[in-house]
């Protein structure tokens, strides 16, 4: 299921590549992705500066582009946990030749204070803006972004999906590309790392390259797989295995969880976390106000895919309780 929706978006990557008229393949992108296309609407930041679009955001630019409310909980906040993966995978980059615009869809209700409060929730880095501005200009730059989707095709999709809503590109070449929230930060990563920059720039500093080393030597299994690309953005399993080193984490660290929490319980958290929150599960709420009242997402993980993970989270703890002990012997 995932799969065919990471396809899809990939699919609708390379049809958006097709579709480019010859001058920005060819990647004379002045002209036709320049100041003519890109409206230059006036957007405020999180720290309350006036910028706009195209001159001071994306101009000359390597950027990840997307769209968010701070009301919405489960597409926008596994959004933007895997965009700080991404972060944390570029490292010092963002902000100098990648920048991270994050463009709010309810600009009402989005004050540059609510949204400075997001981005705090988050802990995010340096180079990254969340933007307000004017209502319609906004959903008019969403179309112009090819990023619009009407509610009732976004509904038919479910929440995850309710936007395929990120685009990255290099204004300067031309090149754009969607990009599904759901795809691999690690893939996202190299394209705005490297491929965007036509390979031209020293290898991404691998921040987090301790991270990448499997538990067990030999292939990680189906359960590793699912968690380094699921939930790794927002959890670590204790030290050895966390994303960003010296941020806030977004959610509990989970060596141990499956020691402290009974295998029910867990199963059905993994498989349905809105509902039992909804339900009023006591776990579930204490949770939910410990960690910043930032609900853990519905992930659509089905039976096998939740034993699978349960299984590498028993795995991962063994793990990190091992290394813990040869420490500190
Ligand atoms: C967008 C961030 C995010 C993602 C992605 C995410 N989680 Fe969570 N998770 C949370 C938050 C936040 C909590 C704390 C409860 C709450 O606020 O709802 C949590 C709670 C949990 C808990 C309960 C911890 C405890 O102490 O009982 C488990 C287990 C868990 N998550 C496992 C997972 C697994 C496995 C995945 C991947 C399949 C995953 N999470 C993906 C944010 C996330």
């Amino acid at each position: 299921m995932h799969f065919i929706r990471a396809l899809t978006a990939l699919l609708v990557s390379i049809a958006t590549l097709l579709a480019m008229p010859a001058a920005r393949a060819a990647g004379s992108g002045g002209d036709a992705w320049g100041s003519n296309y890109f409206p230059n609407i006036l957007l405020t930041n999180q720290d309350g500066k006036q910028v706009r679009f195209f001159d001071d955001l994306i101009k000359g630019k390597v950027v990840a582009i997307n769209f968010i409310f701070t009301g919405c909980s489960a597409a926008c906040s596994m959004e933007t946990a895997r965009l700080r993966h991404v972060q944390e995978m570029l490292g010092d980059r963002v902000g100098k030749d990648i920048f991270f615009i994050s463009i709010s869809i309810d600009p009402d209700n989005d004050t540059p204070e609510a949204l400075k409060a997001y981005a705090e929730k988050f802990d995010v880095g340096p180079g990254w803006s969340f933007l307000t501005g004017n209502a319609d200009e906004i959903l008019k730059l969403r179309a112009r972004l090819g990023l619009y989707m009407p509610p009732e095709k976004s509904k038919a999709l479910g929440p995850l999906d309710h936007d395929i809503s990120l685009i990255i590109g290099n204004q300067a070449t031309g090149r754009w590309m969607k990009a599904s929230p759901m795809e691999n930060p690690k893939l996202l990563a190299f394209n705005l790392g490297e491929s965007l920059h036509n390979h031209k720039v020293a290898r991404t500093k691998q921040a987090i390259s301790y991270t990448e080393a499997p538990v067990n030597q030999a292939r990680p299994s189906r359960g590793e797989e699912l968690f380094r690309t699921r939930c790794l953005s927002c959890h670590s399993i204790g030290p050895g295995m966390e994303v960003a080193k010296g941020r806030k984490p977004i959610g509990p660290d989970l060596a141990n969880v499956t020691k402290i929490r009974e295998r029910s319980w867990l199963a059905r958290w993994l498989k349905e976390p809105d509902v039992m929150l909804a339900q009023k599960d006591p776990i579930a709420i204490a949770l939910y106000n410990q960690w910043n009242k930032l609900a853990m997402p519905n992930l659509k993980l089905d039976d096998k895919e939740v034993a699978q993970l349960l299984n590498f989270l028993d795995e991962a703890s063994a793990a990190a309780a091992a290394t813990a002990a040869a420490k500190k012997q």
